[in-house]
C-alpha cells in the first residue's frame, strides 16, 4: 500500500524519483522520503504529508548530481505517520537504506534479537529492521548481496524492497515476496517502481521480478537470482500503457476522468469477444480450461470491497443465465473458513489491481484444494493474474482514482460475457437477449453521463446530510452496497446499503427527516416491492432520491427527487443504475471539499493482510 521508486543511470536522480512517486501517491500518501547517492555519501530527506511537501522541503538540491536514488510514498502501518517513521530507514553506521511496500510479520521478534545485539532503532516501523538485519549479517559476510539473501530468509511477511549500499555506488538493490515490483529497463538506466504506470514515459520495457528473487541492478546491466543465489532468466515484457492513460486530461480528477470512461470500457471489454448476431462468446484466456470450466457443478466468486460486490452480481448472472450454483466470499473471510471444497468447484478471483493480498491468499487456497482458479484482473501481469490457471483481462487500461468506478463497469460486462459463455444451449434465448442488449449499453451509459449537471446539482441539495441509506432488490442490491460504499469512500458520510426487503428487519428504525435513501427502483421484476418499501419510508418523513427507469410516471409522485435512467433488461441494469451514484458520490465529495482522487485512509492497492 505504499509506492516505492529507484533510479540508477545517467540522469539526475531526484526529479525523476519524485515525479515517479507523484504517479504512485495513489497507493499512499501520508509521508514520504528519498535517499539519493551524492558525491560519494548518501542523502535522506523525509517529510509527513503528500510528495509535494517533501518536493518543497528538498528545493535547491532537487538539481544535485545524483545518479542512483530511492523513494517512498506511505501508507502507515505500523507506527504512525512522522519523519521518523518515514522512509527510507537505515542502519546503525548509516551505509544501508531501505524503502518497502508490505507488512514484516515477525519484526518484534527480530528487532528484540538485534536490540541484543546492540542495534539502536529509532522509529516504531517494521520496515527498519531489514538494514539492520543486512547490517548484522554483513558483520560475518562482506558480500552485499548474500548478506541481503540471509536477512530475507529471516524475514516472514510481505515485501517489495528498494536498497542502496553506500559502499556499493553504482548498485540498486530489489526484491520481492508477494507485494509487486517492476524492474523498467532502459538505455545506460534502469528503475524500480511498484507499479508500472509510475514508468510511463521512461521505459516501455519491463520486468515483473517473482516471488523470492532478487535482482541487482546497475546502470548498464541487470542481474536476478533467487533465494538460493541460482540466476533467473530476465523476462522483459512490453508496458502497452499511454502517458495519456496515466494522466488525467482535461478532467479535474481521475476518478471523473475514469466514470466518463464508462462506455469505452465496456466496448474494450466486448472487443473481439463478442458475436452477438451468432450468439457467440470468445474467451481465448478460459480455451485452455473450457471443458473443466463448463462442467463446474459450483462456483466461487473470491475478491474485496468493489470486486466483490461486482462479484455479487456475477452471483445473479451465472445463476440465472448459466443456471450454475455460485457462492460469492470476501476473500479475507474465504481465506479462514473451513468450508467443504471439490475438484467441481471453480474459484473466480475478481481484482481491478491483481495484487490485493486476500484475494491472492484465497485463490492460494482453493489451488491448495485442487480448484481451477480463474481471474477477472485488470492489471496486466499483476500476481493474481499470473498465478491463476486461466482467466481475463478487463483492457480497462490503469485505474487510478482510489476509489474503483470504470473497473466495477469492466468487471459486469466480463461477469455477463461469462455467464452467457458457460450457458447451456437451452438457454440460448435468455443469453441472446442478453448479449444484443449488451452492445446498446454503451450508448446508455453515455446518455447517463450527458446529464451529469443534474447529479451534481442534487449532490448540492443532500451534501450536507450525515448518513445515507441506499435500497435494492436482486440485481441492484448489489449496486445499493456498492453505490453505499462510493458514498462512503469519497464524502466519509456514513452510507450503509441493504437489501430493501430487509430494511423492516432493522434500518427502518433510523428512517427520519434527517436521514435520506437512495431507492434503485428501476421497472423490473421486483419494483412493486420497492414501491411498497418507498411508501413505508414516506410513512416516516424520510427523504428519498430515486434512480428509476425513464418513462416511469409514478416515480415523481412518491420521491422527493428523481433520476431516469434508460430502460434495460434487468440482468444488465447495474451498468446504468451505478453510473448516478458513482457520479453523486463524486459530486458530493468535491462539494465537501474532499480531494477525491486521494481520499483520506485508502489505498488503491491492499497488498498486506
Ligand atoms: C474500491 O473503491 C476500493 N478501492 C477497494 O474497495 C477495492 O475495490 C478493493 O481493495 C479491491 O481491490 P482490487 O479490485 O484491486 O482487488
Amino acid at each position: 500500500m505504499c509506492g516505492i521508486i529507484g533510479y540508477i543511470g545517467k540522469e539526475k536522480s531526484l526529479p525523476i524519483l519524485i515525479q515517479g512517486l507523484k504517479a504512485l501517491e495513489y497507493r499512499g500518501y501520508d509521508s514520504a522520503g528519498v535517499a539519493v547517492f551524492a558525491s560519494d555519501t548518501v542523502k535522506v530527506r523525509r517529510s509527513v504529508g503528500q510528495v509535494k511537501e517533501l518536493e518543497r522541503t528538498l528545493n535547491n538540491d532537487l538539481d544535485i548530481a545524483s545518479h542512483l536514488g530511492i523513494g517512498h510514498t506511505r501508507w502507515a502501518t505500523h507506527g504512525i505517520p512522522s519523519e521518523e517513521n518515514a522512509h527510507p530507514h537505515s542502519d546503525c553506521q548509516n551505509r544501508i537504506f531501505v524503502v518497502h511496500n508490505g507488512i514484516i510479520e515477525n519484526y518484534k521478534e527480530l528487532k528484540e534479537y538485534l536490540k541484543h545485539r546492540g542495534h539502536h532503532f529509532t522509529s516504531d516501523t517494521d520496515t527498519e529492521i531489514v538494514p539492520h538485519l543486512i547490517e548484522d549479517f554483513l558483520k560475518s559476510n562482506h558480500d552485499f548481496s548474500t548478506a541481503l539473501l540471509d536477512a530475507l530468509k529471516m524475514i516472514r511477511g510481505a515485501y517489495a524492497f528498494a536498497i542502496i549500499d553506500a559502499k556499493n555506488p553504482n548498485t540498486l538493490y530489489a526484491a520481492r515476496f508477494s507485494s509487486p515490483l517492476v524492474i523498467g529497463v532502459g538505455e545506460g538506466e534502469n528503475f524500480l517502481a511498484s507499479d508500472p504506470s509510475a514508468l510511463v514515459g521512461r521505459t516501455k520495457n519491463v520486468i515483473y521480478l517473482k516471488d523470492k528473487e532478487l535482482a541487482e541492478i546497475t546502470k548498464d546491466n541487470i542481474n536476478i537470482i533467487n533465494l538460493e543465489k541460482q540466476k533467473t532468466p530476465l523476462e522483459i515484457v512490453q508496458l502497452g500503457l499511454s502517458l495519456e492513460q496515466a494522466q488525467k486530461g482535461n478532467y479535474p480528477h481521475f476518478m471523473l476522468k475514469e466514470i466518463f470512461e464508462g462506455p469505452e470500457v465496456v466496448r474494450s471489454a466486448l472487443r473481439g469477444r463478442l458475436k452477438s448476431k451468432e450468439n457467440l462468446v470468445k474467451l481465448g484466456g478460459l480455451e485452455q480450461i473450457a471443458d473443466k470450466l463448463k462442467g463446474a457443478k459450483r462456483l466461487l466468486i473470491l475478491a474485496c470491497g468493489t470486486s466483490y460486490y461486482a462479484g455479487l452480481v456475477g452471483e445473479y448472472l451465472f445463476e440465472e443465465i448459466a443456471k450454475i450454483p455460485t457462492e460469492v466470499h470476501f476473500a479475507s473471510e474465504f481465506r479462514y473458513r473451513d468450508e467443504p471444497l471439490d475438484q467441481d468447484t471453480v474459484a473466480i478471483a475478481i481484482s481491478q489491481s491483481g495484487e490485493t493480498a486476500d484475494t491472492l491468499a484465497a485463490i492460494r487456497k482453493a489451488k491448495e484444494y485442487g480448484l481451477i482458479t480463474l481471474g477477472i484482473i485488470n492489471t496486466v501481469g499483476s500476481t493474481i493474474a499470473r498465478e491463476t490457471n486461466a482467466g481475463v483481462y478487463n483492457h480497462a487500461g490503469p485505474e487510478i482514482g482510489v476509489a474503483s468506478t470504470k473497473a466495477f463497469i469492466s468487471q459486469l460486462t466480463i461477469l455477463v460475457l461469462m455467464a452467457s459463455y458457460l450457458s447451456k444451449s437451452n438457454e440460448y434465448s435468455l443469453s441472446n437477449a442478453l448479449l444484443q442488449e449488451l452492445e446498446a449499453i454503451p450508448e446508455k451509459i453515455k446518455a447517463i453521463l450527458d446529464q451529469s449537471s443534474q447529479l451534481e446539482a442534487l449532490a448540492e441539495k443532500y451534501k450536507h446530510y450525515d448518513n445515507f441509506l441506499f435500497l435494492g432488490r436482486k440485481y441492484n442490491y448489489p449496486v445499493a452496497l456498492e453505490g453505499a460504499l462510493k458514498l462512503k469512500e469519497i464524502s466519509y458520510i456514513h452510507a450503509e446499503g441493504y437489501g430493501a426487503g430487509e430494511m423492516k428487519h432493522g434500518p427502518i428504525a433510523m428512517i427520519s427527516e434527517k436521514f435520506p435513501t437512495m431507492m434503485i427502483i428501476p421497472q423490473n421484476s421486483v419494483s412493486e416491492k420497492m414501491f411498497a418499501n418507498l411508501e413505508e419510508i414516506k410513512a416516516r418523513k424520510g427523504p428519498v432520491f430515486a434512480i428509476a427507469t425513464e418513462g416511469d410516471q409514478n416515480i415523481a409522485t412518491l420521491a422527493n427527487d428523481v433520476f431516469f435512467v434508460p430502460k434495460t433488461i434487468e440482468p444488465l441494469e447495474p451498468f446504468l443504475t451505478i453510473v448516478p451514484l458513482q457520479l453523486f458520490a463524486y459530486y458530493v465529495g468535491t462539494k465537501r471539499g474532499f480531494d477525491v482522487d486521494k481520499p483520506r485512509n485508502l489505498a488503491k492497492s491492499v497488498t498486506v493482510e
